[in-house]
């Protein structure tokens, strides 16, 4: 079952959102199914508390499970910490299932995902892409670490623009609205020269490559329409570098303070501005 409407903006205190609330749970169930009878390594970025990996460990005995989070939020700092989120969420796992916990790493996906090549069959991340400045690096790196067949599911939200939620680029939204037609993605501002360019757009430039990489909109919308649900979709399907040529811009980009975010408790993360050589 999938819940159209993510916890956070149900309950904002809510950190355990869990596989029931991952956007692409249904996906993700069918890239498992497909790969029922191997050994799979999956990773999913930004883990927070690790309850959606304990729900995977619970369900599935045929996964290697791997987290990395940016640094020891949500109180976990060794095993013991997944044992005890675990059963707070009431999962309860077996001494086979207790001996073989996820192995989670603290870094900025940001940066580097130190991890060697072709590691990963399955990469997965549910609301945690919003926060990672310079997600292109962070998709290059997903892209590296897979394995060619290898699929990445990254869900996130992105900003509507109807309404000005206090951020830099509101004018610039307004007009990329206009003129794109909502082919761009508000946490990816692309420009090339003096023009942006529509993240759809680009992806299909880069799929010519090899690098299948598609972006949707999800079903989910806020009440006030002031967010709507957005995944990328990353299938490796040859050898070889993803090299997106965007550099990102630091200074251009914005983190979305608390006095931005004002009352939309779902107005967060890092909006990434870039310039395509
Ligand atoms: C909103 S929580 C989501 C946690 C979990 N995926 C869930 O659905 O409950 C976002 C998580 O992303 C992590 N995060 C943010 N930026 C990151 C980065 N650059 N690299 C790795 N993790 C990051 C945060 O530490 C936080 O745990």
């Amino acid at each position: 079952m999938i819940n159209k409407i993510p916890n956070y903006v149900k309950n904002v205190k809510g950190v355990s959102r869990g596989l029931n609330n991952f956007v692409m749970e249904r996906r993700l169930i069918n890239e498992l199914r497909k790969r029922k009878n191997h050994k799979i390594k999956l990773l999913e970025i930004g883990c927070g508390r690790g309850i959606l990996l304990l729900e995977l460990r619970k369900k599935f005995s045929n996964l290697d499970l791997y987290g990395i989070n940016l640094n020891r939020y949500h109180g976990i700092k060794e095993k013991k910490d997944f044992i005890r989120n675990a059963e707070e969420n009431k999962i309860f796992l077996d001494n086979k299932e207790k001996s073989n916990l996820p192995k989670i790493n603290f870094w900025d996906v940001g940066k580097k995902i130190p991890y060697k090549e072709n590691f990963f069959d399955l990469i997965i991340s549910n609301v945690s892409f919003v926060h990672v400045k310079n997600k292109a690096k962070a998709l290059e790196e997903t892209s590296r670490i897979l394995k060619v067949g290898g699929v990445a599911l990254i869900s996130f939200d992105a900003h509507e623009t109807k309404k000005n939620l206090g951020n830099k680029f509101y004018n610039l939204y307004k007009e990329l609205d206009k003129k794109m037609k909502k082919d761009y993605m508000p946490r990816f501002l692309i420009k090339k020269e003096k023009e942006f360019v529509g993240t759809k757009e680009f992806f299909r430039e880069v799929k010519k490559e090899g690098f299948d990489i598609s972006v949707r909109n999800t079903d989910y919308k806020d009440k006030s329409q002031k967010v709507r649900g957005v995944q990328i979709i990353l299938k490796k399907k040859r050898e070889g570098k993803l090299d997106l040529r965007l550099r990102y811009n630091k200074s251009k980009s914005e983190k979305i303070t608390k006095e931005a975010r004002g009352k939309n408790p779902a107005c967060y993360g890092a909006i990434d501005f870039y310039e395509l050589n």
